[in-house]
């Protein structure tokens, strides 16, 4: 039996290696078609609540549930070989104690198969992913701007301008890399913030609408390839128009279609040519 050489999975411990190395890269990804597409490209893809927005049409993240986030969790991991997959908790699956973010996260985990749990929150989450980490969990943490609360802080406006505010990120950002986070997202602040914070803490920072000192940056998926046109943050940077190019895929079609061009001879099933009878 021959054993071929598979490319292996990145790990927790090699993320958090790249503390002032090689930029990490990371994306979100939600489907198994697409994340068999970015799984070569990127250090780490998260199955982001923001498919929330993305593939199911709501206008926040609160809504998603547990059982939506194993369900792209597991066709994420299915589908990839090298990347570190993680997936975040939903709104309401872990804030209400560490033992409820124990027995989401181990769900998470046994029922997808992905490598760690990301989960928004600063000082007030630091028992939380200090519970998880002790236990066996990795967790991303997310600071700055946190969607899943978006309601208290009055909208998704980047954060950290003022001193008070400012000051309150960056003990975000330290309580959670003490407790025991491999990583951190930096969501939606300031630059010299981000930049500081990357500075402070021993942890890699992901920055999203951060800084480029950040040690690694992650963007949604649907916002780069230009599929999700509804709202374009300014932190966004769109790389592809594929939302165009579908469109125009469609309107093709659909004159097809119309005009009787499609199908053509190449696409139907004709009876194969029956071979001709010869007289005995
Ligand atoms: O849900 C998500 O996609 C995220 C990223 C924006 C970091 O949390």
């Amino acid at each position: 039996m021959s054993v071929q050489a598979r490319p292996k999975r990145l790990s927790v411990t090699q993320i958090q290696a790249r503390k002032s190395g090689d930029k990490l890269v990371c994306l979100t990804a939600y489907t198994a078609p697409m994340a068999r597409l970015l799984d070569a490209e990127v250090d780490l893809l998260l199955v982001g609540d923001s498919l929330a927005m993305t593939v199911y049409g709501f206008d926040s993240t609160l809504p998603v549930t547990l059982d939506m986030m194993i369900a792209h969790g597991a066709a994420v991991v299915r589908a990839t070989e090298q990347a570190l997959i993680t997936v975040d908790l939903p709104f309401g699956s872990y804030q209400a104690s560490p033992e409820q973010a124990f027995r989401s996260a181990a769900r998470i985990m046994a029922e997808t198969g992905c490598a760690a749990v990301k989960l928004e929150g600063g000082e007030e989450m630091a028992e939380t992913v200090a519970f998880l980490t002790r236990r066996g969990i990795p967790v991303m943490g997310h600071v700055g701007l946190t969607p899943q609360a978006v309601n208290a802080l009055g909208g998704y406006r980047s954060r950290g301008h003022r001193t008070a505010e400012r000051d309150k990120i960056m003990r975000d950002g330290i309580a959670i890399a003490e407790a025991g986070a491999f990583s951190l997202v930096i969501e939606g602040v300031a630059e010299s913030l981000a930049r500081e914070l990357t500075e402070r803490v021993a942890i890699p920072t992901i920055g999203i609408g951060a800084s480029p000192a950040c040690d690694g940056q992650i963007l949604v998926i649907d916002d780069m390839l230009g599929l999700f046109a509804e709202f374009t943050p300014k932190f966004v940077k769109r790389y592809r128009e594929l939302g165009e190019e579908i469109r125009a895929a469609a309107r093709d079609y659909a004159e097809d279609v119309r005009r009787g061009r499609f199908p053509a001879e190449e696409h139907t099933y004709t009876a194969p040519r029956q071979p001709k009878k010869t007289a005995e």
